[in-house]
């Protein structure tokens, strides 16, 4: 496995690969991996030849008051996951490479729908900067294709989005939301948990499953749902930011005839901001 610093020497290796008519997959990630993101790369493996994971804690999408300082930085711990699991490629920038003129000056990439809802709400910028960044990452590496959990969800449809729109030559491939035995979901952000809260951080996937279950039943009172759902996790000693149930495709508030459901909801517990969500089809 071979680690870039440097924009000018992944872009000529890669380089290599494309003109041997390699087919070049891409995981994009802030670091501090987990068995979530291994699995991203697992995906990418099935069907490209050369699999770069970028690791890269992103000050462009952190607000003022948010954890880029905290975030953890474990550089070591990751690229020893990733050469075992066999990633061909890591890029491992500094903020220098990526912002050579400052991020004050650095042109953005803003998808202007879906991103002032849901984490974009309390997270004002939060998505320009991903979106920025991830545009960049993909002028850098020119992946075939590229992958992104989907706990994520709203990153996800916003991303989709935004290579819809401006014509990026890029597949993007969701992997499955990675949850521990008791359906916490799989994040970088668990680790910050207390010992004391984390029997009942569930609370966060079980209200929002409690939802589906009442729409799959055929209610559609989605706003007392909403209501109802954050009722649950108050109760469990949680702050809520927001459960919303949307409509898959576009985040906007689920209608009566939608067949596309998301509960989304987030959640603050004493020093974690966790995030979580559910989909249902209905035929
Ligand atoms: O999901 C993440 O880890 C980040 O938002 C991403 C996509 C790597 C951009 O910094």
């Amino acid at each position: 496995m071979q680690v870039f610093h440097h924009i000018q020497s992944i872009r000529e290796a890669l380089g290599v690969d494309r003109l041997a008519g390699k087919r070049i997959g891409f995981v994009p990630t802030m670091g501090n991996l987990h068995s979530a993101h291994i699995e991203l790369v697992k995906i990418a493996q099935q069907s490209c030849d050369i699999v770069v994971c970028s690791i890269f804690v992103n000050p462009l999408q952190f607000g003022l008051n948010e954890d880029w300082d905290k975030y953890p930085r474990t550089f070591d711990a990751d690229t020893n996951k990733l050469r075992e699991v066999g990633c061909d490629y890591v890029f491992y920038p500094s903020e220098q490479e990526i912002y050579p003129n400052g991020m004050a000056e650095q042109t953005r990439v803003v998808v202007p729908t879906m991103i002032d809802v849901l984490c974009g709400a309390s997270r004002p910028g939060h998505f320009e900067g991903v979106t920025t960044v991830v545009s960049k990452l993909f002028n850098i590496v020119q992946p075939d294709e590229a992958v992104f959990g989907l706990k994520d969800f709203q990153q996800l449809a916003v991303i989709r989005r935004m290579v819809e729109d401006l014509c990026m030559p890029v597949d993007i491939i969701a992997g499955p939301i990675f949850r521990a035995e008791d359906g916490l979901a799989l994040s970088s952000r668990n680790g910050f948990i207390t010992a004391a809260e984390r029997p009942q951080v569930t609370v966060l996937n079980q209200s929002l499953q409690q939802a589906l279950t009442h729409i799959e039943a055929g209610r559609r009172d989605f706003a007392e749902l909403e209501l109802e759902a954050v009722a649950t996790i108050e109760q469990a000693g949680f702050k809520v930011d927001y459960v919303n149930i949307c409509n898959s495709r576009t985040l906007t508030p689920a209608a009566d005839d939608d067949t596309d459901i998301t509960a989304l909801g987030a959640m603050y517990t004493e020093s974690a901001r966790l995030i979580d969500n559910i989909s249902l089809e209905l035929t």
